[in-house]
């Protein structure tokens, strides 16, 4: 008898209770489907006493800056402030092969900025007294487990931060009106609060962004190669009518090079990997079967349109024993 519209309902009720007729509400957006419907959940109870905060980190995917916060303010008509700390995040990179190292950097970078414009909004709303901040995070129930699992796998291996870590002098309060859902059920809620299916839709992306899809050093170049092929990847599977039917489908950049021809050149670059996988949570995972057509269409135009990529592989380990990610 659980219904998208009781829930709504429900847990919009308890948020305005919790948050009260005068307290103020942060939430970071990642453009995922996640934050956003907690964050329109949020404005729901307490309207534009709900501010969002969203970062590039650098390693976002092509244009992906710019397209969210059209959409957010736009569509979603949520109060956003965009910082853009690229180069603050791609300077302290620089050099970094390890991927936990890669991701600690990027949480602390996270944390670091986001901090600094909580600070700066609270300064802003403060009003009398003492009052309760609250920071709204778009939890799922599987984010929940994995984090408590001690034998659990990916994300104990890996160092996650979307659970936890808030900075400790920020005396925040957790609002996670997803916690008991899985990503299915936050997609209905989605739907019945009118939002878009472009939102809806999307595919998981990890925080870590394409950092975690460069293998080896992250710089702003092999960031820019990435970013055009996975446009590609994400436009060739769209096309084919396949984009909602895989859990994840990206390209990752080797930090292979290997010889090919070119006309009656010779070229040594860089070899991408095409990773596309069928998953109810993301916990475990099986390859795609893609159409060769599809394979094809992506390897074709990858190696003509993206320069530094000659040679394109598809991967076909599934979950477990592989990940889904490949750092
Ligand atoms: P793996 O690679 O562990 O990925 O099989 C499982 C799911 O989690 C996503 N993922 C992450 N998400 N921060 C995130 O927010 C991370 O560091 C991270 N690592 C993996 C991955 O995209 C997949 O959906």
């Amino acid at each position: 008898d659980w219904t998208p519209e009781h829930f709504i309902a429900t847990t919009v009720a308890k948020i305005r209770e919790q948050v009260g007729e005068t307290g103020h509400a942060i939430c970071g957006l990642s453009g995922g489907v996640d934050s956003s419907v907690a964050a329109v959940l949020v404005a729901r109870a307490i309207g534009d006493r709900l501010t969002c905060i969203f970062v590039n980190n650098g390693v976002l995917r092509k244009d992906e800056f710019a397209k969210v916060q059209k959409t957010m303010r736009e569509e979603l008509k949520l109060n956003v402030v965009a910082v853009d700390a690229s180069e603050r995040f791609l300077g302290k990179l620089a050099g970094v092969t390890d991927p936990e190292k890669k991701r600690k950097i990027i949480g602390n970078e996270f944390i670091s900025v986001f901090d600094d414009e909580a600070k700066k909004i609270f300064e802003a709303e403060k009003s009398s007294g003492e009052e309760i901040a609250w920071l709204v995070q778009g939890t799922l129930y599987p984010d929940v487990i994995e984090s408590a699992s001690v034998h659990g796998p990916s994300h104990v291996i890996k160092s996650h931060h979307n659970v936890g870590g808030l900075p400790e002098d920020m005396k925040l309060k957790l609002i996670e009106p997803l916690r008991d859902l899985f990503k299915d059920e936050v997609r209905r809620i989605g739907r019945d609060l009118d939002m878009p299916e472009e939102i809806l839709e999307r595919q998981p992306f990890p925080g870590p962004g394409l950092a975690v899809r460069i293998l080896g050093e992250v710089t702003p170049e092999r960031v820019a190669i990435l970013q055009e092929a996975d446009a590609i990847c994400v436009e060739e599977i769209k096309r084919a009518g396949l984009y909602r039917k895989v859990w994840q489908s990206f390209a990752v950049l080797l930090p292979v090079k290997s010889v090919g021809v070119m006309g009656d050149q010779r070229t040594y670059a860089s070899t991408c990997a095409i990773r596309a996988v069928e998953s109810e949570d993301g916990m475990t995972a099986d390859w795609a079967a893609l159409p060769y057509e599809v394979l094809r269409a992506i390897s074709s135009r990858i190696v003509s349109e993206v320069r530094g990529i000659n040679r394109v592989v598809y991967d076909i380990t599934s979950k477990p024993p592989g990940t889904i990610e490949w750092e």
